[in-house]
């Protein structure tokens, strides 16, 4: 029995893979890109002291990096596009207002910028301090190519993310843009094992208007959850907008583990996109797939995480790499 488990979940991987999980990447891009290139630092290396320093004193960095490699690469590319400042730009569109981690981003910048001025693009920066901090998460370590630069262009109006409540098919048409497979975006969604959101993002499609009739709750919601985030987290009030919900369980919300899936098995899935997933049977069996062989999501995460920071960079002689993350030069 467990080996007929066993066998199964190794075709569901290898068709995944055939089906584009494994992916081509950029052909410009190189692993250990930066060696030689800042005198005798070794670029990852200062990347990862910095990372490893934040996440001491501030663990939940790792889903503010997540967060923000989604937000960046899905819009136009990981072209350092969402860390530029002023009106307009792709920061001030309204889903990236609650995105955090700028301020790592531009110390590690600085710190790059005092050992060998000009050489390493904020693109990068963000891929590298993201995977490092997945890593101190509980995560599996993973290299990634690096080798992008930074595009000259930031605009909000480019800012197209999925909604909140989309539905599993939307989700994976959404990632399918992006050259993702179906496997990809559930794996991706999978970064919802860490952080929280605001009760604002749940309150009406789950809790009080759910298919807009009010008073109407999910039924999709296990009722316990139901009750617990109605009586306690989100009651109904304009004031608890502004609470936090975690994604995962709260014991489990600051590591990268695949127990987001189990909870989607139990109709605990926080956000309306994440139960959908399992409410889709086009999805659903990769949700059981990664739930029931809780050692995949671990191997398979990171290989999504580099096929979302590989889309669409600008390498060779294109874009610049920036003096300041948050301004053109
Ligand atoms: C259909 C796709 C997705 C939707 C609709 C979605 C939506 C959301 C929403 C509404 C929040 C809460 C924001 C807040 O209240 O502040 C959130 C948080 C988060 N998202 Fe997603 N997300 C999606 C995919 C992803 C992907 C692909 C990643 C990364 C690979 C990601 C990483 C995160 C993380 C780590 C958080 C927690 C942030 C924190 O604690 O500050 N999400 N997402």
């Amino acid at each position: 029995m467990a080996m007929a488990r066993v066998a199964t979940a190794a075709l569901m991987v290898a068709a995944a893979v055939l089906l584009g999980l494994a992916g081509g990447g950029h052909a410009q891009l190189q692993n250990g890109f930066y060696k030689g290139k800042c005198g005798a630092n070794d670029v990852e290396a200062v990347v990862q002291g910095i990372v490893r320093a934040r996440f001491a004193r501030d663990a939940p960095i790792v889903a503010y990096l997540l967060r923000m490699q989604f937000h960046e690469c899905a819009v136009n590319g990981c072209d350092g596009g969402l860390l530029i400042d002023g009106p307009g730009t792709e920061k001030t569109a309204s889903p990236n207002l609650s995105v955090k981690g700028y301020d790592l981003i531009a110390d590690i910048k600085a710190e790059l910028e005092r050992r060998c001025p000009g050489v390493v693009s904020c693109s990068d920066i963000q891929i590298l301090a993201t995977r490092d901090a997945v890593a101190l998460a509980g995560g599996q370590p993973y290299a990634v190519r690096t080798g992008r630069r930074d595009r000259r262009q930031s605009r909000a109006s480019d800012v197209v993310l999925p909604a909140p409540d989309s539905t599993a098919a939307q989700t994976v048409a959404y990632f399918g843009k992006l050259g993702l497979s179906a496997f990809d975006a559930v794996l991706l969604l999978g970064a919802h094992t860490v952080g929280a959101t605001h009760c604002g993002a749940i309150k009406d499609s789950r809790l009080y208007r759910y298919g807009g009739r009010a008073g109407a709750t999910d039924p999709a919601l296990d009722p316990y959850y139901a009750f617990v985030y109605k009586t306690w987290v989100c009651p109904n009030a304009a004031a608890s907008d502004g609470n936090v919900v975690f994604l995962d369980d709260q014991w489990s919300a600051l590591r990268v583990d695949s127990n987001y899936y189990k909870l989607l098995q139990r109709h605990r899935g926080v956000l309306p996109c994440d139960q959908n997933l399992y409410g889709d049977g086009s999805t659903r069996w990769i949700v059981d797939l990664l739930a029931n062989n809780s050692d995949l999501f671990p191997s398979l995460f990171p290989q999504a995480l580099i096929k979302l920071g590989e889309v669409n960079v600008l390498t060779g002689t294109q874009g610049e790499i920036r003096k300041v993350c948050s301004k053109f030069n």
